[in-house]
This record gives C-alpha cells, structure tokens and sequence, in this order.
C-alpha cells in the first residue's frame, strides 16, 4: 500500500504557546523540547534558553541525571519559564506518560549538549531514561548539537553513530573547533549558544534559495583623504548583512562584500571585508561569474579624491583650506547588470524623497530588474524598516517591519522573481 509522504514538519507550528507572543518575534509560536545531558557545557544551555525565548519560542526543559550535576533544574526552570522535567516516572503529567505528551507537544526536540553516551544511545535506539524515550517516541524533526573532548568525538565509534545519526535524518549542529574544558584543542566543542541559536533559526526556513549562489554587498565604502581621515557614507550595514544571513538560512550560498563595519558575520554567510568603492568593485567583479542572484545594497561612495594624500594634511599656517579633487567610483551594481550573462540583479536605493520618481528612474537608468527603495536617512541605523519594490510590472510596498523579518520578506520575494538555471538578461 502506498503511504503519504509525511509533510516537512519544520515548516509548521504545532501548537500555539501560552500567553502572549510577538508574532513578529523570530521563532513565535514556535515550541521547542530542549533537552539537556551530562557535559560541561551545560552552562551553554541558560543563555541559548533565554535567547530562544527572547525570540518567541517556547521552551520545555528536560534533562538527564547527569545533566543536573552540571546546571541544576532550578536554573532551566526559571529561564524557560516552564517546569523542567528529568524523570519518566514524574507524576505531573495527568497520563503519567511524559515521555509521549512532552514531544507531542513539541516542534523540534534539541539535544544540546549531546554526550557521547547520548548520542551512542541516539544511534542504537536505546532508551532508558526520559530523554532518551522522548526520543525515539518522538513525531517531529530532532536537531543535536554535540558536546566533549576531542578524542571522545574523533573516536570510530562516535563518528560511525553521528553518521547513522544523519543517515537517520537527524541534523547535527557542530562541533565547534577550539580550547576545551580539559585543556585539550580540537573538533568537539559545543557551538555557542548564539551559533547553536542562529542554527535552530535556520533550521524552521524553507529552503527556497538551496543551491543558488548570492552575492551581496553590504555597508558604507570609506575613502581615504590621507592615512587618518576619509569620506563615507552613512549605513549600518544592518539591511545587508540582515538579507545575507536570510538568504543563508534559505539555503544559499553566500558571499558578503562588507564595508567597514561593526557587525558579526552571519551563521553560514562567506565574508569578504573592503574598505573603498573600487576594491569593493574588483571584489564583485571577480564573484561576479559565480554568481546567481547579486544584491546590491552597500552605500557606495559616489567620489574619491583623485590623490590621497601620502602623509596626514597639516592645517596651514596662513588658514588657507586644503582643497581636493574628486573622480567618479565605478557604479558596482550597474557594472554587474551590464555583464554579458549577468546573474539576477537587485538593487536598493536610500531617499530623502520622492522615493517613487527616483526609485524606478534609479532601477532603469541601472538596467536591473528589481529595485528596492526606502527613505534613507528615516531608516539610518534603525531595526526596522519600510520599503518599496519597484519592477516593470509597477511597485509594491511592504510594511514597516523589523530589518531580520523584512529581510526573510524580501529574500522570498527575490526568490520568486529570480529565474532558476541561467543568468537573465534585465
Ligand atoms: O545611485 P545610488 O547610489 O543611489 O544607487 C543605489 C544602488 O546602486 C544600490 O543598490 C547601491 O548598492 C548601488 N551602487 C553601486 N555602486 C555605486 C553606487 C551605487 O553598486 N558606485
């Protein structure tokens, strides 16, 4: 008989959590079995609570016995907000069966940290405390994020379980490389709680861009006067580096063109820092053939002075201001529209009005099939943003939203327009 094929299960919220949630939060609605084994890493776990929290989901906590000799259940009970379960015979559950009801409820059951024990029994199917039952009788998606010494993770027999682990569909996040809680330096360490936490985000994202190769810039472009000061533009880089780690957790791969700024590169994203317009320029250039879709939304100075000076330029005596003379940057986003076969083009534009005369004047005058604009020097800096789409067809406008939440707007909107298998021509 055939049987039907059982739905992605990450793409849907099962249920909906107590009290109030902010809809707009990242993962709101979203209910996640957290569950914690023995490692010393366990102190991890209080601060990937409160960010998963902090991003709408709710958290139910269950531990192993030796998990409770690292973090005590008082800790993970005030953090998630929720009694924290440890044992199968806790008599809470009205049906007495915990190990049923906990993972029914759930839309993901997280194993962090995963032992080495934990994740032998994971592999084999064994099943001899609450955890381990959750497991096996669980009906939804299982992510584990392993935590031990290096030799425990490069040992064959943990490495044969991971494979089997995956080979079962389980995703395994990490480990981290680096210095370990023994002294030793190696692969085994648990991701932070901030990787582990951008890792579970991208996980619940439908995979519309796997496959598909994006390039972005990010950032304003600084150009030198003299070796101490420079001209540049205002931007955060939040916009860009927000659609860089959206595109990511779509399921691209992704390369970033930053220009100077203080941001942490997004979980899974490919960073290329530069600081002017022309090195950002060579940058895209040589992406540029590897390239599907090209999202253009640094703030690119449009001058440079045509000579920097060599040593810092000294006030004169006389008061006489220094003068400078400007040439022209290369325009990177209408550079790569003209290419023979050039990849999906989008461009954005910051106004301080008029968004609808200059915004599709900008996207034909740059030949590129998708431009977004917004009112820059509103948005400057802010977590949130209001922009417009404008295309052939005519514009679109979206409502304001948080720059993480437009970003995923925005990347599913790229999605649908960019032509699968080939370059188009705008
Ligand atoms: O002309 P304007 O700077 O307003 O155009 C904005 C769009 O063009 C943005 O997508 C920006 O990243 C891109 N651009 C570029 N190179 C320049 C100037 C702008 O790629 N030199």
């Amino acid at each position: 008989m055939l049987s039907t094929p059982a739905p992605d299960r990450r793409f849907q919220t099962k249920t909906s959590p107590e009290g109030k949630v902010d809809q707009t939060a990242e993962l709101a609605g979203k209910h996640l079995l957290l569950g914690l084994t023995g490692g010393i890493a366990c102190y991890k776990i209080a601060e990937l609570t409160r960010l998963l929290t902090k991003a709408g989901a709710t958290v139910q906590i269950a531990m192993t016995e030796a998990a409770t000799q690292f973090i005590t259940p008082v800790t993970m009970q005030a953090l998630s907000g929720r009694p924290v379960y440890t044992s199968q015979w806790d008599a809470r559950v009205p049906n007495n069966m915990p190990h049923i009801d906990l993972s029914r409820e759930a839309d993901a059951i997280v194993i962090a940290p995963a032992s080495t024990d934990f994740i032998a029994k994971l592999a084999h199917g064994l099943c001899d405390d609450l955890l381990s039952t959750l497991c096996i009788a669980r009906d939804c998606p299982l992510l584990v994020v392993p935590a031990m010494n290096r030799q425990m993770w490069q040992n064959a027999a943990t490495q044969r379980n991971v494979a089997t682990l995956r080979g079962d569909g389980v995703e395994v996040l990490g480990p981290d490389s680096g210095p370990q809680a023994c002294g030793e330096i190696g692969d085994g360490r648990m991701l932070e709680p901030t990787a582990t936490f951008e890792a579970i985000c991208a996980f619940f994202q439908p995979k519309i861009l796997r496959g598909r190769r994006v390039l972005i810039t990010a950032g304003p472009t600084f150009e030198p006067l003299d070796p101490v000061r420079g001209i540049t533009n205002r931007s955060s880089g939040k916009m860009g580096f927000s659609l860089a780690r959206a595109a990511a957790q779509a399921g691209a791969d992704v390369h970033l063109v930053a220009g100077p700024v203080a941001l942490e590169t997004p979980w899974g994203v490919y960073r290329e820092d530069v600081q002017t317009a022309q090195q950002m320029y060579d940058a895209v250039m040589h992406a540029s053939p590897d390239t599907d879709i090209f999202i253009a939304v640094a703030a690119v100075a449009d001058w440079r002075v045509d000579h920097v000076s060599e040593h810092k330029i000294k006030k004169s005596a006389d008061e006489k201001l220094p003068t400078f003379s400007f040439v022209e940057n290369p325009d990177i986003l209408a550079a790569v529209a003209k290419l023979p076969n050039p990849p999906y083009c989008v461009g954005f534009a910051a106004e301080s009005g008029d968004l609808d005369l200059h915004g599709e004047e900008k996207r034909v005058r740059k030949n590129v099939p998708l431009l977004i604009g917004n009112l820059g020097p509103l948005t400057f800096g802010l977590d949130d943003n209001e922009v417009v789409l404008f295309e052939a067809s005519g514009k679109t406008c979206l409502p304001r939203a948080d720059k993480k939440l437009l970003a995923r707007t925005l990347i599913g909107e790229i999605a649908k327009r960019a032509p699968r298998g080939g370059s188009i021509l705008s």
